[in-house]
């Protein structure tokens, strides 16, 4: 395809080159190039030309901003089988030669019709198709092509090149390898066969006012925020480039711009809850395949979320296996071999990996994440107020985690949407369909050097497959489970300081906060407190853990101090530091104690200092009740563990000063009062049952 005449030539390049030779290396090798021949410059006549042969995601992409942008655009072979590589030293030009030239054919009897020849997997919109034309016409050239840092495919030819003082010296062109640079053509067809005839201008576009390739421009590149509005802008021209090629090794800067010029994946494109077939998804029966794989680790964290999350939703999924530590499976073999349950299961519809660490609060997760309609996408979850998330904004160029400009705002939902992240982790849910094709060979997590999860991403990344991160709703978080105990009956008792939050949600009971404001404070007897503290599972796990334990002894607890004198007073009890639960309840008296004795004995602080803290343990033919007696403490905190009336019968605690008694302890309540001097008490019979109280003597 011979377009012009060697007059060409000349205008661009310093001799001895001839346009025979040049042609074909822009429109073989290079593939796509942009010429336009504008004379016209109504957007109306402005036509897109594109090959495609597959709907990639990055396709879809181009056309989702073109749609954005209101370009017209014709996508030539699509569906055809694609014959790349080998085709290109075919007589006639590859592939994508022989398609432009039978659609520029099609048009040929439009005089006026301008066309922009672009590829497509990698390139994006970044404006309008009016912008676009003006620019060309102040290049006051016929033809502008992009230009870039780098000469490909031969540097031999660099020498050829004129210099330049100003912009990027060297012709954009396409090929395959690394240093491929850029593609971009732009034809007025009608003028085709007048460029035989005339001389024409062909300018480079060197300043990127048209073409931003990414590659060798990075650090030249920015994103500028403006109004609702968002822009690439080139920082060494102070250019707003129209178009965005993510050449060679750039295409995850690509990914990233593609965020937010425009908001392609968040901007509605009609239907907001459909499927592929644009059914609504509303009673759409969700099937989901739901395999959770295991490693050892994990196996005894199992009960903390996941199992909860089972029992509550897991009649809600099609088939559910547990692969356990008897199998004996490495991080990466378990996954693969879950992930290709789904994939040979051609009924396998949605394929949803979630790890043990995950908290999942929202129950219509999987539903949400199906309506993306994306091949692989994850909710966005993070640890409690802490910036650890399941994804990344970025990659160092060693493949290793990086901070994106935006990842700090994603993460706490300060910019919502649906994201393009090269790196997801911990939930994610894939199409049966894209596992059975895309990402259909061997073991995606295998990898000589990377860990299970940055192998995954990675092969997820090569095969053109986009990792989507949605935080458009509040789906829940990721424990940290790096000093998860697991030698305990309820090991989550010992999570105060790793997971606060969830302990504190487990445990500590709903009006706490309430109390802490002063309402739902009762004061039973004169300066006896009594308000909640415990949640019941608190309660029971407690107990639980003690019964466990087994090992009660009538230990010397009590301080009792008569006419002057000391006496023992034994109790039944199991003390915190036998089950090794010292910390951690101290921990507690700090966080939750410390604040409400503060506001309601003004002037004291504590440090919640204690020797002694202790469950109890009262029964009609054990111990049943507790002679008067002062506590060694300045103050002490008595929780009642279980239900008076249906756990036992009897019990409370008398003050015999002031001639007053609390006989219906509340399960969860605890009450507090002065240990010596003014609060003389008993233990009043439990007559039935078992009774249970945690008692701590705070500030010795
Ligand atoms: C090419 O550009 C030069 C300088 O800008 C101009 O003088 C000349 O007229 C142009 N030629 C055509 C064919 O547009
Ligand atoms: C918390 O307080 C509210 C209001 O007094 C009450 O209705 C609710 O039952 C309390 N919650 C629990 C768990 O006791
Ligand atoms: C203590 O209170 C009870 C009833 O609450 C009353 O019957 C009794 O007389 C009181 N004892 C003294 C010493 O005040």
């Amino acid at each position: 395809m011979v377009l012009c005449s060697n007059q060409l030539f000349p205008i661009l390049f310093a001799d001895p080159f001839s346009l025979p030779e040049i042609l074909p290396w822009v429109l073989d090798k290079t593939i796509i190039s942009l010429f336009l021949f504008c004379f016209l410059l109504s957007t109306e006549n402005l036509l897109v030309l594109t090959v495609a042969t597959k709907e990639t995601e990055g396709f879809t992409r181009f056309k989702r901003s073109a749609q954005f942008f209101n370009y017209k655009i014709q996508v030539l072979g699509l569906d055809e089988e694609w014959h790349g590589e080998d085709d290109k030293a075919a007589a006639g030009g590859g592939q994508k030669v022989r398609l432009l030239k039978s659609a520029l054919k099609q048009h040929a009897d439009k005089e006026d019709l301008i066309i922009l020849f672009t590829e497509s997997y990698d390139v994006l919109f970044a404006s309008g198709p009016a912008e676009l034309l003006k620019k060309f016409k102040q290049a006051k050239s016929k033809v502008v092509f992009s230009a870039e840092n780098f000469i490909y495919p031969d540097r031999r030819l660099e020498a050829k090149y004129p210099q330049v003082r100003d912009g990027k010296r060297f012709l954009g062109s396409g090929g395959k390898n690394q240093f491929g640079i850029s593609r971009y053509c732009i034809s007025k067809w009608g003028l085709l066969f007048h460029c035989l005839k005339e001389s024409i201008n062909i300018s480079l576009d060197r300043r990127s006012r048209i073409f931003q390739n990414l590659n060798g421009a990075l650090d030249e590149v920015v994103l500028k925020f403006e109004n609702s509005r968002v822009r690439a802008r080139n920082l060494l021209y102070d250019t707003l480039p129209v178009m965005i090629h993510g050449n060679g090794p750039t295409k995850l800067q690509l990914n990233y711009l593609g965020n937010y010029i425009p908001r392609i994946w968040t901007f509605e494109t009609g239907c907001t809850v459909c499927d592929e077939d644009g059914r609504s998804l509303t009673g759409y029966k969700v099937r989901t395949d739901l395999v959770q794989t295991l490693t050892w680790l994990l196996w005894a964290l199992v009960a903390y979320s996941w199992l909860i999350f089972l029992s509550e939703h897991g009649k809600e999924y099609h088939a559910i296996k547990v692969i356990g530590p008897d199998e004996q499976l490495e991080n990466a073999e378990a996954r693969h071999l879950g992930m290709d349950l789904c994939r040979q299961d051609p009924s396998c519809e949605y394929y949803l990996s979630l790890d043990a660490d995950v908290v999942l609060k929202n129950p219509e997760t999987v539903r949400i994440l199906i309506e993306q309609n994306k091949q692989v996408i994850a909710p966005l979850v993070s640890r409690h107020g802490k910036l650890w998330s399941n994804f990344w904004g970025a990659l160092s160029p060693e493949g290793y985690y990086a901070r994106s400009e935006d990842y700090v705002d994603i993460v706490q939902r300060r910019r919502v949407g649906i994201w393009n992240v090269p790196y997801i982790s911990n939930i994610y849910l894939i199409k049966g369909k894209t596992l059975r094709s895309e990402l259909d060979q061997g073991n995606l997590f295998q990898s000589s050097k990377l860990d299970a999860d940055m192998a995954f991403c990675q092969n997820v990344r090569d095969r053109g497959v986009f990792m989507f991160l949605t935080n458009r709703h509040s789906f829940g978080h990721i424990l940290s489970l790096e000093n998860y105990e697991t030698t305990h009956l309820h090991n989550d008792l010992w999570q105060i300081f790793s997971n606060p939050e969830d302990w504190e949600e487990k445990y500590i009971h709903e009006n706490y906060t309430a109390a802490l404001k002063g309402k739902l404070v009762e004061m039973p007897c004169p300066d006896v407190y009594w308000f909640p503290i415990f949640t019941d599972t608190a309660c029971d796990e407690l107990v639980e853990e003690m019964e466990n334990f087994g090992q009660w002894s009538a230990g010397g607890n009590v301080d009792n101090r008569i006419q002057g004198g000391y006496e023992n007073v034994p109790t039944i009890d199991i003390h915190m530091n036998q089950i090794r639960f010292e910390r951690e309840w101290y921990k507690f008296l700090l966080e939750y104690i410390a604040p409400i004795t503060e506001k309601l004995y003004p002037g004291y602080y504590t440090k919640t200092q204690f020797e002694l803290a202790f469950v109890v343990r009262y029964r009609p033919d054990e111990q049943p009740s507790l002679v008067p007696h002062h506590d060694a403490s300045t103050f002490t905190i008595n929780i009642a563990l279980n239900h008076v009336g249906i756990d036992y019968e009897g019990g409370g605690c008398r003050f015999l000063r002031y001639n007053c008694s609390v006989r219906a302890p509340r399960k969860g309540w605890t009450l507090m009062h002065p240990g010596r001097l003014t609060h003389y008490h008993e233990g009043l019979p439990t007559t039935k049952g078992t009774r249970y109280i945690a008692v701590s003597f705070l500030d010795p």
